[in-house]
């Protein structure tokens, strides 16, 4: 996991240096230990005195100003390093690491660094598609570096492009699954993961939807991916960061996802079934916003029941797929979800308990109970989203495929 960790931070010169320092206090915040590394470009734009601040450790700038007579600075930052990260990452920075280029200390640490890499391109779009970058990033990943998309969006040459640096926060999210010790367990299948609560329309305006954040959700998913799946992400409304390098398909409502999940089930392995959806929706959906009928202070809505989703695939999965539900239940909820289990014929169901607030909707944290058709049951400890994505990750590629 990434915590109490010897971390060093290479900062290369783009204006987007700034964001480094946020994603130095996310990391200092997780509990590590973060030693920062700047090219003379990077000072450019951000003092090193504001990274050694934050850090409360030496910055590294120059590869001559040592603080004792024994001191090699490059040799000293890469033995100490558990883990490195190099973001930003110009096209510079990333031509010198793919050609074995120790000009500065950066380039000179980063060379004599065994620990793992994670590198961040970060440049403009035209830079980040030449084939001289392209080359250098194919070589980086030849090289067993670890290298994140970069995201797309408005660039500070004023258009937008392919090419800013991500977000901290979602920075933090990819080097934790990086860091998850994930077998390729999952390499060459291809599974759908559904995510987050649907919405059921009244009206324009108006609709029934539950409390779903999709969390759950995305860490499988992120983890599936990890493990060498090619993921397939169903999802309902989120304020999540959205995975890269999977299908992403967004969908409103219980039937919308049904007709997503049957086209996309006939040539998957399986599906895992994490989202949230209605068991109900209103009988008719009002074209226009219902006005409230000043003579009456009740207002009815019939419901009629939605499609049982994965009770449906549940019917049709051929003997070479996989079917995992969620049972999300307030009392009873070994003996709710082991029904819930064999009515909707799963190959795996995963309890939460959903009256405690601590875990389950919205939480960062759960805790779950695995349900297998033989009557083997596993409980996790309360612990993070993505911990528990793994170990359901872990027991798909051990028991179920
Ligand atoms: O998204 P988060 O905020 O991280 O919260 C995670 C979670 C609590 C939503 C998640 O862990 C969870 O429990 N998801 C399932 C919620 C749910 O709908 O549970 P259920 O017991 O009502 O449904 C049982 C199973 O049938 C689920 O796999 C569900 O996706 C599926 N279902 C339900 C209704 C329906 N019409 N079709 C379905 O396929």
């Amino acid at each position: 996991m990434l915590t109490n960790k010897k971390i060093t931070l290479y900062v290369s010169g783009s204006i987007a240096v700034y964001k480094s320092l946020s994603l130095l206090r996310l990391l200092i915040k997780k509990g590590n230990q973060v030693t920062v590394v700047m090219t003379k470009a990077a000072t450019e734009f951000v003092t090193p005195l504001t990274f050694m601040t934050l850090s409360k450790q030496t910055v590294y700038t120059d590869e001559f100003k040592v603080e004792s007579a024994s001191d090699v600075n490059h040799i000293k930052i890469a033995d100490e390093t558990d883990l490195a990260i190099v973001a930003p990452a110009t096209a510079d920075l990333i031509a010198k690491m793919a050609n074995g280029i120790a000009d500065d200390i950066a380039s000179s640490a980063l060379l004599a660094t065994t620990a793992p890499i994670y590198v961040v391109p970060t440049m403009n779009t035209h830079m980040l598609e030449n084939p001289a970058t392209k080359r250098n990033i194919r070589t980086l990943r030849e090289d067993g570096i670890q290298l994140m998309d970069s995201a797309t969006g408005f660039l500070a040459e004023g258009y937008e492009g392919k090419g800013r640096m991500p977000e901290p926060v979602d920075i933090v999210s990819w080097l934790e699954v990086m860091e998850l010790s994930v077998t390729k367990q999952l390499q060459g299948k291809k599974i759908i993961v559904t995510a987050g609560g649907t919405k059921e329309r009244i009206d324009p305006v108006r609709y029934l939807s539950n409390d779903s954040s999709g969390k759950m959700g995305y860490a499988i998913a992120r983890v599936a991916q990890r493990a060498g799946a090619e993921v397939i992400l169903m999802t309902g409304k989120t304020s999540l960061s959205r995975p890269t390098g999977m299908k992403i398909i967004d969908i409103e409502s219980a039937a919308e996802l049904f007709n997503a999940v049957k086209d996309a089930f006939t040539d998957a392995d399986g599906l895992i079934m994490a989202a949230a959806v209605a068991d109900f929706r209103p009988l008719t959906t009002a074209k226009q916003k219902i006005k409230k009928n000043d003579d009456n202070d009740l207002m009815n809505i019939s419901l009629t029941k939605n499609p049982d989703i994965v009770a449906e695939i549940g019917k049709i999965k051929r003997s070479n797929q996989f079917v995992v539900g969620f049972a999300a239940e307030t009392n009873d909820l070994l003996e709710n979800a082991t029904k819930k289990m064999l009515k909707k014929h799963l190959d795996l169901i995963v309890a939460n308990d959903v009256a405690n607030i601590n875990i389950g909707f919205n939480s960062d944290d759960n805790q779950v109970t695995f349900i297998f058709k033989n009557g083997q049951q596993i409980q996790t400890p309360i612990e993070s989203k993505l911990a528990i994505a793994t170990e359901l990750i872990n027991v798909i590629g051990e028991q179920i495929i």
